[in-house]
């Protein structure tokens, strides 16, 4: 573990796992509807990677590209970098690393809806509930965090530590 972790709140194989159980429930209510399954950015990268594996069911793959955060504090205003996938009679799945205010999740739905999207739901790796700030809840959840900043698996603290393989919580000393 490095130095900088307080804690470890997954390890890798309990990752494993929870992917396996998500993919496992995506499959099941989406079979035979060929969703369009939409990773944010660059958070999403090693939990997509995974996910993709254990859905076993047409889907199509769509990145975006998104951001909200500096340093440690969500700055409430959320930014689209590139062009936004094509969603007009589709079921979309959002997927992200971990929701914590619900801004940038509850936007980016919107978006989706907006242009026209059959359905709209979001998986969700973690959920930070105690920093929710909109009323948004995810169809499919890992696990759950306390109201700490935690790195590791795609989460990322000024883009270090998304190598981690597990997710950990970020010493304070680090960003204070
Ligand atoms: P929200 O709009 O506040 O729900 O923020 C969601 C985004 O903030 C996520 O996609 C992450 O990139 C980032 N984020 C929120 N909490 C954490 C954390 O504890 N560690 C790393 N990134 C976080
Ligand atoms: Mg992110």
């Amino acid at each position: 573990m490095l130095d900088c972790i307080e804690s470890i709140c997954f390890s890798e194989e309990e990752i494993a796992d929870i992917v396996k159980k998500l993919g496992k429930e995506i499959t099941k209510d989406y079979d035979g509807k060929d969703p369009l399954v939409i990773g944010l950015l660059k958070g999403c990268i090693p939990f997509m990677s995974d996910l993709f594996k254990n859905i076993d069911t047409e889907i199509t793959l769509g990145y975006m590209k998104v951001s909200s955060y500096k340093g440690t504090e969500s700055t409430g205003t959320i930014k689209i970098d590139g062009s936004i996938p094509d969603a007009k009679g589709r079921h979309v799945i959002i997927v992200d690393d971990i929701l914590d205010t619900g801004r940038t999740l509850n936007a980016i739905k919107n978006v989706f809806m907006d242009n026209g999207a059959l359905s709209v739901e979001v998986c969700v790796l973690l959920d930070k509930p105690e920093g929710r700030k909109v009323n948004i809840v995810p169809k499919y959840c890992g696990g759950k965090v306390p109201n700490a900043f935690v790195v590791g698996y795609g989460l990322d603290y000024e883009e270090h530590y998304r190598n981690l393989p597990y997710i950990g919580i970020l010493k304070k000393e680090i960003y204070s």
